[in-house]
Formats: structure tokens, C-alpha cells, sequence
């Protein structure tokens, strides 16, 4: 395989997206883009400086001087706003809640999908997300949408948070998952969706090396078409 596709990976919260697309980009050697590390990033930095996460506006001047960096890292890639690590913190629950109301803001939006255009531009990239498929990269060569079911969805992030030393209630974390996903979904602007050109993978039953492989079977398909 010669060629250096878009590879996009959507879907909604938890249903192991980022797990697999990392995966994915190591063993072709791509670029891993983690989209929703962004979104949650420009949420931190709104609470840490006090702005309301309704405040459009302000939210909107703030991003003229803020930079979002990725360095590659195991297990996770190590994420940096404005040239401070902030891996660990992007994923505290209180980020969690309110980054949906962050993302559903169309300047935002304007300016993440912008950076992340630019980061896909050359191909070689796994790019995953709400609407990269949909929106982002509509001409994305790769296009796959992760489900799995809520109790599966839940059970993995509880499995996650008690290997951390975190104990949040398996109904608890059901809920916020399911809150969030109705927010992503129903947004007016490029809401979680799945293009009508993605292949749609069902990873209920299927365990990490089972979806990376199908994965890669379906990069093969394309790239065999091509
Ligand atoms: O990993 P998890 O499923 O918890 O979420 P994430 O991928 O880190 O994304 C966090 C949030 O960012 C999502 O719930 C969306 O509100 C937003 N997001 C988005 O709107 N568009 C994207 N392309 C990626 C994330
Ligand atoms: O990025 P997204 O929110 O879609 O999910 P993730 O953070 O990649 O995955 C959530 C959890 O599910 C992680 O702890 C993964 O190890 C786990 N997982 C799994 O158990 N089986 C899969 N087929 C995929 C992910």
C-alpha cells in the first residue's frame, strides 16, 4: 500500500475509538489525530480561566491564542495546551460534563476543524471523532463507524476508571454517556452522525485486536479497489 489515506474513525463516547485508532496508525505508520483531545482541551482552558462555557463569545477570542500539540506516547499520546502537558487533566469528569456544551459552539467548531484539515492535508493520518467522517474529512479514503451497546460502552469506561484507583458507579457513568451522546447527537452543527459512505462496526462483542483487524481488512478492501 503505496498510498496515504485519510483514515476517519466516528462514533459515540467510549465505543473504543481511540484505543483501536491508535493502534491502526502505529501498525501503518500513520499519524494519530485524537480530535475529541482537542475539544476537551479548549474546555479546560475555558474553566481554568474562568469563562463561562456558554460564553460564545469569550470562548471564541480565547481561541485566537491557543495551541493545541500532540507528541506520540504509550499507552496515550501526550496531549499539550499552550505548551503544558495536560493528558491526565482533559480527562477529569468535570471536563467530561461540559465538554459537550463547549463543542456544540460554531467557532469552535470553525477553528478545530481548521487545525484539523490542516493535520491531515498530506494523508498518512487516523483522524477519530463525532464528525470526521461526516464533516471533517468528507473525502476521507477510510471511513468507519464504531457502535457498541450503552451497558457495554459504560462497563469498559468502569473497567478504566477502577484501573486508575477511580470508583463512579456503573449507572452513574451510563448516564453521563448517554447524556452526552444525546448533546452530540442532536447539536445543529456537524452532530455526531454516521457518513452515509462509512462502514459501520459493531464492537459489542468484538475485543480490541478483533476491531483493529477488521480495521485493517477494510483499509486493504479500499486500497485493493484503488
Ligand atoms: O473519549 P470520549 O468518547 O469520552 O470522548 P472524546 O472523543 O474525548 O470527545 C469528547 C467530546 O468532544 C465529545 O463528547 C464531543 O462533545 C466532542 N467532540 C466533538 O464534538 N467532535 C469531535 N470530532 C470529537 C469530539
Ligand atoms: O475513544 P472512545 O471514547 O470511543 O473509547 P476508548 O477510550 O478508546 O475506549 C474505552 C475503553 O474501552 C478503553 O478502556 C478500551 O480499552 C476499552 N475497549 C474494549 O474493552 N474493547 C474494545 N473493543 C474497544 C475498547
Amino acid at each position: 500500500m503505496n498510498e496515504k489515506y485519510q483514515i476517519a474513525i466516528d462514533g459515540p463516547a467510549s465505543a473504543g475509538k481511540s484505543t483501536v485508532a491508535k493502534i491502526v496508525a502505529k501498525d501503518l505508520q500513520y499519524v494519530y489525530c485524537d480530535t475529541g483531545a482537542m475539544y476537551r482541551a479548549v474546555t479546560l482552558k475555558a474553566m481554568e480561566n474562568g469563562i463561562d462555557v456558554n460564553d460564545e463569545i469569550k470562548i471564541g477570542k480565547m481561541l485566537d491564542d491557543t495551541k493545541i500539540t500532540f507528541k506520540p506516547g504509550d499507552p496515550v499520546q501526550k496531549v499539550f495546551l499552550d505548551g503544558t502537558e495536560v493528558t491526565e487533566k482533559i480527562r477529569q469528569t468535570n471536563v467530561t460534563n461540559l465538554v459537550s456544551t463547549v463543542a456544540a459552539q460554531k467557532r469552535v467548531r470553525e477553528v478545530l476543524t481548521d487545525w484539523q484539515r490542516q493535520l491531515a492535508s498530506d494523508g498518512g493520518i487516523v483522524m477519530d471523532g463525532r464528525d470526521i467522517g461526516s464533516s471533517v474529512l468528507p473525502k476521507a479514503e477510510v471511513k468507519i463507524f464504531l457502535i457498541a451497546s450503552v451497558d457495554e460502552r459504560a462497563e469498559r469506561r468502569y473497567k478504566e476508571n477502577l484501573a486508575k484507583g477511580m470508583n463512579v458507579s456503573l449507572d452513574q457513568l451510563k448516564k453521563e454517556i448517554e447524556i452526552r451522546d444525546q448533546k452530540d447527537s442532536t447539536r445543529k452543527i456537524s452532530p455526531l452522525t454516521k457518513a452515509a459512505d462509512a462502514v459501520e462496526v459493531d464492537t459489542t462483542s468484538m475485543t480490541i485486536d478483533d476491531v483493529v483487524n477488521k480495521i485493517l481488512e477494510i483499509v486493504d478492501s479500499v486500497s485493493m479497489r484503488k
